[in-house]
């Protein structure tokens, strides 16, 4: 094998040793299957090809100073996608299969995950879609549940750095009563104008409003928003954010920190009163935001004077960091330790 150069992986797609599969046929889920190939062999009227029935999730192992592997938030990854599941019809994984087939990949991959020092991290992928034939809008009697690994390098390059949004009021993400709480596919498709208009702008991604009054702050492209003032940690409520498993997460850790925390409607004025804000989720953790911008309203709202990530921002993410990579006492179970 070409040896990897850890130190400057992107977040993208490399091929590993192994990816794992379990298929659901006859009203059950089937035994764990190992597989090399990169490639599925799916009926070309399979209903994850023509009706979205695809959720996948994403999660990371990381490797300690210790030399253990620590696969963070497992079941919490598993609940979504049973949560997932139940939103689109399609047959539910236990939460013990999806960490059979996690704990497997990760061990049989275990050469593609990153040296501590690197600040990389293996990056896993489940997907599930159904796999049977259809031709009218009616849910598979067939699933799969499919689980790829591929090593990514730390978010950011240039250290923790703050980034600029801008609010896109030109396209939904999702519905209030759509997909938008569920992690399929079609949510990202819907996502890709807005997100490729934020790039041409010039801005790190789009952040999006509620769809239906275009008030309320919902998601900053693909993570969840925090913002910080007055010692509180505040996080929109809605009906169509994505359930962040990184944001639960702050919003403990936050608490443990002495801060108030309140998940409610957060109107888009009050952007001009946070002291420090975030984007966060499994790449990034935290992407600390520098200005949001709304082009419409031609409405600025700075949040980081300086340009610096702000002091609660970057203890909740040193702390969050030091307990995936075993720097940091593990006190709630969040992560589980590959044997
Ligand atoms: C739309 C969206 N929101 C939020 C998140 C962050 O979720 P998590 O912290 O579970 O990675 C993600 C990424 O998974 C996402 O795709």
């Amino acid at each position: 094998m070409k040896e990897i150069d850890w130190a400057n992986l992107s977040f993208g797609y490399m091929k590993t040793d192994y990816n794992v599969r379990i298929n659901f046929r006859n009203g059950a889920w089937g035994e764990l299957e190992v597989s090399s190939e990169e490639y599925l062999n799916l009926h070309m009227a399979a209903t994850c090809l023509h009706y979205g029935q695809e959720a996948f999730e994403g999660l990371k192992a990381f490797r300690g100073k210790d030399g253990k592997v620590r696969i963070f938030r497992l079941e919490e990854n598993a609940a979504r996608l049973q949560s997932t599941c139940q939103g689109i019809l399609m047959a539910e994984l236990p939460i013990e299969r999806f960490k059979e087939a996690i704990l497997k990949v990760v061990k049989l991959n275990e050469r593609f995950i990153p040296p501590y020092e690197t600040g990389a991290s293996l990056y896993i992928r489940p997907l599930l879609i159904g796999t049977s034939a259809q031709v009218g809008v009616h849910p598979a009697n067939e699933y799969m549940f499919v689980v790829f690994v591929t090593p990514v390098g730390p978010y950011f390059k240039g250290g923790f750095s703050t980034n600029p949004y801008v609010i896109i009021r030109e396209f939904d993400r999702s519905a209030p009563l759509g997909t938008g709480i569920y992690k399929v596919g079609g949510n990202y498709a819907a996502s890709l104008r807005a997100n490729k208009k934020a790039h041409e702008l010039g801005y790190s991604c789009e952040f999006y409003l509620d769809a239906k009054e275009k008030k309320y702050i919902d998601e900053c492209g693909a993570a969840n928003f925090f913002g910080i003032k007055d010692n509180t940690y505040i996080t929109p409520k809605s009906t169509s954010i994505l359930p962040s498993i990184t944001n639960k997460s702050l919003m403990q850790l936050a608490e443990d920190m002495g801060l108030k925390v309140e998940r409610r409607p957060v109107p888009e004025e009050e952007l001009a009163t946070f002291e420090e804000a975030g984007a966060c989720g499994t790449a990034a953790v935290i992407s600390p935001i520098e200005r949001i911008d709304d082009l419409e309203n031609g409405k600025s709202y700075v949040i980081s004077k300086d340009g610096k990530p702000g002091p609660i921002c970057t203890k909740l993410y040193n702390k969050l960091r030091g307990i995936q990579y075993g720097d940091e006492p593990d006190t709630y179970g969040w992560v589980t330790i590959v044997e």
